[in-house]
C-alpha cells in the first residue's frame, strides 16, 4: 500500500500523466452520456480552502458526488485552522476521518507539511508556488482540441506566477518547448528555470515568445493576495496583453487557453478570449474530468 500525494506534476511520471488525461477524456464521455460511474461509493474528500475559488471548489465537489462519494468544504473562517491550530495536528485529525484531502493555500510549505502528517492522499489545489490540477485540465484540453502536445511550442505571456511555474513542470512531464515572456523582475521560479533550461526560454518580448506557437496562454496579472500592487502591476504588464495582433503571429491554428478567472482588457482582449481560437470553456470544464481521473489514480494507488 503506497500513500501518494499530488503536490506537483512531478508526483506522476510521464506515462501516468498521459494515461491520466486519456482517462479524463473517457470520464468526460461517460459524464456527458449520463452513464453513472460511482467508482468510489461512500468516499469522502476534505476540501481546505484558504483562498477563494469557483472552478476548483465546484469541480472537486461535483466530481466526488459523481464518483459516488461526497466532499466537505472547510474554510479557515469556520475551522480551528483559522484560529491557529497547527497544520500537523489538523492534518492528523482531518485525515483520520476522510479518504482524500485537497488543499488551497498560500505558502507551499504549508501544503507540504499537511501532506507530511496526512494519512490519506493530499492534492495541491493551488499554492503561491504552483497549480498542478489546472495543468492536467490544460493538457487534456490541448490534446482533445489539437492532438498530442509532445514536441509543440507553448507561449506563456505575463506574470511568472504559480501557473507559469506549473507550465514549466508540464513542459518537462509532457515534453514540449516553453517560451515565457514576462516583464523584468516578474520571471518564474529561478530554480525551476535552471533545472529545465533545456526546454524553456525566458524572454521579455511578447512577439518573440508567440512566434509560430501552437498554444498561447496567460493568467491574471494580479494573483490572489497581490491586490495591493494592482496599479503598479498593470503598468508593467500592459505590453503582454494577449491581443488578436499577437495571436496572428502564432501558428494559424494556435489555441488560446486561460485558467480563469480572466480580466478582459488586461491580460487578454475580449476578442481573443471570446474568439474562435479560445478553448477556455472546455478547459474550465476539464477541471472536473481531469481531477476525477486524478482522484482515481491516487485512491487506487492507496488500496
Ligand atoms: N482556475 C482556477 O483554479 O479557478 P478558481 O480559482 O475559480 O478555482
Ligand atoms: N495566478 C492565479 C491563479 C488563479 C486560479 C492566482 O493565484 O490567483
Amino acid at each position: 500500500m503506497t500513500l501518494r500525494h499530488f503536490l506537483s506534476l512531478f508526483d506522476i511520471d510521464a506515462q501516468e500523466a498521459h494515461q491520466l488525461i486519456k482517462r479524463a477524456s473517457e470520464l468526460k464521455h461517460l459524464q456527458r452520456q449520463g452513464i453513472t460511474h460511482a467508482l468510489f461509493p461512500h468516499t469522502v474528500m476534505g476540501m481546505i480552502f484558504e483562498k477563494p475559488s469557483t472552478r476548483t471548489r465546484v469541480s472537486f465537489e461535483a466530481g466526488m458526488a459523481q464518483l459516488g462519494g461526497s466532499a466537505i468544504f472547510l474554510s479557515p473562517k469556520d475551522t480551528q485552522l483559522g484560529r491557529g491550530e497547527p497544520i500537523a495536528d489538523s492534518a492528523r485529525v482531518i485525515s483520520s476521518m476522510v479518504d482524500i484531502v485537497m488543499v488551497r493555500t498560500s505558502a507551499h510549505a504549508k501544503l507540504q507539511e499537511f501532506a507530511e502528517y496526512s494519512a490519506v492522499p493530499v492534492i495541491n489545489a493551488l499554492t503561491d508556488y504552483n497549480h498542478p490540477c489546472q495543468l492536467l485540465a490544460d493538457m487534456q484540453t490541448f490534446s482533445e482540441l489539437r492532438g498530442a502536445i509532445q514536441g509543440r511550442t507553448v507561449a506563456w505571456l505575463g506574470d511568472g506566477n504559480n501557473m507559469c511555474n506549473s507550465y514549466i513542470e508540464a513542459a518537462a512531464v509532457f515534453d514540449f518547448e516553453l517560451r515565457i515572456a514576462t516583464p523584468l523582475g516578474f520571471e518564474p521560479n529561478g530554480a525551476l528555470c535552471t533545472q529545465y533550461a533545456d526546454r524553456l526560454t525566458v524572454l521579455n518580448d511578447a512577439s518573440a515568445a508567440v512566434r509560430d506557437a501552437d498554444l498561447v496562454t496567460t493568467d491574471t496579472w494580479i494573483s490572489m493576495g497581490q491586490e495591493q500592487d494592482k496599479q503598479q502591476r498593470a503598468q508593467h504588464f500592459a505590453p503582454y496583453q494577449v491581443t488578436a495582433e499577437l495571436m496572428a503571429q502564432a501558428k494559424p491554428d494556435a489555441l488560446f487557453l486561460h485558467c480563469l478567472p480572466a480580466y478582459r482588457g488586461q491580460e487578454v482582449s475580449a476578442e481573443v478570449i471570446d474568439g474562435p481560437q479560445s478553448g477556455v470553456w472546455e478547459q474550465a470544464e476539464n477541471r472536473l474530468h481531469a481531477q476525477k481521473a486524478l482522484i482515481e489514480l491516487l485512491l487506487r494507488s492507496k488500496t
